[in-house]
Formats: C-alpha cells, structure tokens, sequence
C-alpha cells in the first residue's frame, strides 16, 4: 500500500543533468560506439527502477548489473521493449532459464556456467547470449588464457544454442596512473584474446573493456562499447581523472563537462533556542559555549548519516554550512543555525549537493564519512524516495 505520508528526506535526481553527462560521454567517444550504463548498487543509489527510465529517455539502451536479481528490476522498469540488460556477476545456473526466456544477457566466465548455458539454451529452444569473459590480469572472474582456445571451441560449435553477445574483460584500476603499466598489459593479452576468437569463431566478437576511468583517459581502449558507472552519474572516478580532462583534453576549460545528477534533502524539523554552559544531546559529546539556536532535521545513522560525523558533519541551510552539534543519533541530528537569519521549521537542508551559492560534494561527504564516494552513494538506502526533476 502506498504511504499518504512524506518520508524524512527525499533523493532528487536531476534530468537535465543527466541528459547532460550522457551527452558529454557520447562526444568523448567516435561514432557508434555504444555506451552500456552500469546501475548496479541500486544504480550508485540513485535507485534503478526511477534511474533506468531517465537513462533511457537520455539514449541509453543497455544496461550492466551486477546479479540477477537487478536484472530482474531493471527489466520490470525498462520502458523500451528492445533495451538490453546484462548481468556482469552473479546468476546461479538455475537461474538462468530465466535469463534465457527474457533475453537477459550475461557474463560467462566458468565451465558449470557455460554447460549449464548450453543445456539449458537447449531444452527452451532459445539462444543464450553471453558476453565472455577473459582473464587478463585483473584476477577476478574471467577464463585463463590456457582454456580460451578450447572455450572458443566449445562456443563455436555450440553456436546454435549460444550467441556471443560480447567478448570481455576489466582493466584493473585506471583512475590511477599508478596502474598504467598493468592495464597496458591486460589490454595486449586482450589483443590476444581478440585475434584468437576470431580465428577459431570466424568472425570478431564485440568487444568492451572500460568503465569510466578508462574511457575517459585511454580512448584507444573504447572498442565496441564501453561500461560506465560512475561519470554518468556526474562524478569523476578520482581526481587524477578530472585533471587528465582538464590538461590533455580542455585546458580552456572552466566549468566541469560533469553535472552531479543527485542531491539529498530533508528540512527543519524544530528550533530551540539553548543556553551557553548547556549540554546538546546524549551525553557531554557537544557543550555550548554561548547562547545558540539549535535544529533538529529527521536524518540519522538509519539513513546513512554516519555517528562518525557526530559534531564534525556538516548540511546547508539557506545555502550556508550549518556544523553538526552533539551525536549523530539513529533518526536525527542537531545542527547549529545561530548565524542563519530567519531561519524557521520547514526550511530546507540539503545533506548532499548544491543549495544556492554552496555545495556539499559527494567527495566533502565522503572525506567526512572516510568512505569512496562509490561507497557514500551505493549505501545510500533504498528506503528513501527518488524524486525526479526537470
Ligand atoms: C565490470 C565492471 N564494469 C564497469 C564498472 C563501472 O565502473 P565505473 O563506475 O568506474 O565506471 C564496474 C564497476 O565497478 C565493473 O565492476
């Protein structure tokens, strides 16, 4: 039953943001290649089923997740019928009949999952379409270079049972330059990969290898189709990134390509006014040293709000920063508002994101929480609704 009652805080995802970064990300590839949008982690928190619609309004019309069970929510919101998912990880054999029957695409990267494929691509008369997964040194999931030939093999003359959707692999790490020696390595085994499946195939499957870090610093990596996470979404993958734009790319450049598509809102739940030499909250955790106006707002731990940023955090009210005062409890915070002018309840506190003239960016939150801003947004709860504007 739907709830006639407004939750404590809300998630705007913006549109036109989004319609923006998508558009940015076309033009930094050639022509044609296709961009397959990664919503796993409920898409970054962001939340799958109010994301997905946006993205596909926005050109997109393939999507990576990460077990079955997302792909099972991606396709019950997808609104073009000939939108594709794919499931990048984890899908247990018996649950790909599933798979199978719905025309979900998914990563094949063992034996029992490969026979488990072909026979049940079998018994439903329908193809499998798989995306191949190769080891190259990142040493996660993927085949090791000793078994490609065989697996070759066995998926050509299987050919009639399983379409090759896809051949692929990861590149380990490409947000930092640290790294450069390692993907350049994974990317000539990759060559390997490529050369030998399309002799033993007789044809050259399509290729993806690189999520945002790599295709936005390594254009000669972008093959056929590239998986980006995070920099739809608005967010460098890490600040070596965001320069490699910045000097090779647009040296010009003033304002970022990237628009931040979400901001987290609540508002004032009550005002007190507290004497100095007072305690605020549990405890003796914050003591006031002067007379202050204090606001509650109806966000907590429950809700992401780390007990760590108990009198460090910050919000934005009236488009100023408002310091966190006493503990961060399960439901609530205080917050001081002293230097806030006619400040009063129902006023709005953005928790992340922009409010007039400031903003606090998912990476100021995430240096507060000490978490990866991939961390801040993937826990945020699914429980807090997504609204959609512009
Ligand atoms: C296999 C794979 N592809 C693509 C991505 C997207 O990465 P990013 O968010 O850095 O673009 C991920 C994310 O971890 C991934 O595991």
């Amino acid at each position: 039953m739907k709830s006639i009652f407004l939750k404590p805080s809300h998630l705007v995802l913006d549109r036109k943001a989004l319609q923006n970064n998508i558009q940015f990300l076309k033009s930094r590839g050639k022509k044609g290649l296709k961009i397959s949008s990664v919503i796993k982690g409920n898409a970054y928190g962001h939340g799958i089923s109010t994301y997905l619609p946006l993205a596909e309004e926005a050109g997109i019309d393939h999507f990576s997740v990460f077990s079955a069970s997302e792909a099972e929510i991606a396709l019950q919101h997808r609104k073009n019928p000939q939108t594709k998912i794919m499931i990048m990880g984890m899908i247990r054999n018996d649950e790909l009949e599933w798979a199978i029957e719905n025309g979900v695409e998914f990563y094949l990267f063992d034996e029992s999952r490969l026979q488990a494929a072909i026979t049940t691509a079998k018994k439903h008369h329908k193809r499998a379409l798989i995306h191949l997964q190769i080891e190259t040194g990142m040493n996660r999931t993927g085949f090791e270079e000793s078994r490609w030939e065989e697996i070759f093999q066995i998926l050509k003359d299987a050919s009639e049972f399983v379409s090759i959707e896809g051949l692929c692999t990861h590149y380990a790490g490409a947000e930092s330059i640290a790294n450069y020696y390692r993907i350049q390595e994974q990317d000539k085994q990759l060559k390997k990969a490529i050369e030998m499946a399309t002799r033993i195939l007789g044809f050259k499957p399509k290729i993806h290898a690189s999520s945002s870090a790599a295709f936005l610093t390594h254009p000669d990596k972008h093959y056929d189709m590239v998986r980006i996470g995070i920099a739809q979404y608005g967010f460098w993958p890490s600040r070596e990134t965001y320069m490699h734009h910045i000097k090779s790319v647009n040296p010009e450049a003033v304002d970022d390509p990237l628009k931040r598509v979400l901001t987290w809102k609540s508002e004032i739940m009550s005002i007190k006014q507290i004497k100095g030499g007072e305690f605020i909250g549990y405890g003796n955790v914050y003591l006031a040293g002067k007379d202050m106006t204090i606001a509650t707002v109806p966000i907590g731990y429950t809700h992401g709000f780390g007990r760590n940023l108990t009198n460090t955090g910050y919000v934005l009210v009236n488009g100023v920063r408002c310091g966190v005062v006493g503990l961060v409890n399960m439901n609530m915070i205080t917050i001081n508002v002293s230097h806030i002018e006619g400040v009063k309840k129902g006023d709005e506190v953005v928790i992340i994101g922009r409010q007039k003239e400031d903003e606090i960016t998912l990476a100021s939150f995430g240096e507060m929480t000490n978490n990866l801003n991939y961390e801040v947004l993937t826990r945020l709860p699914s429980t807090i609704p997504r609204v959609v504007i512009n």
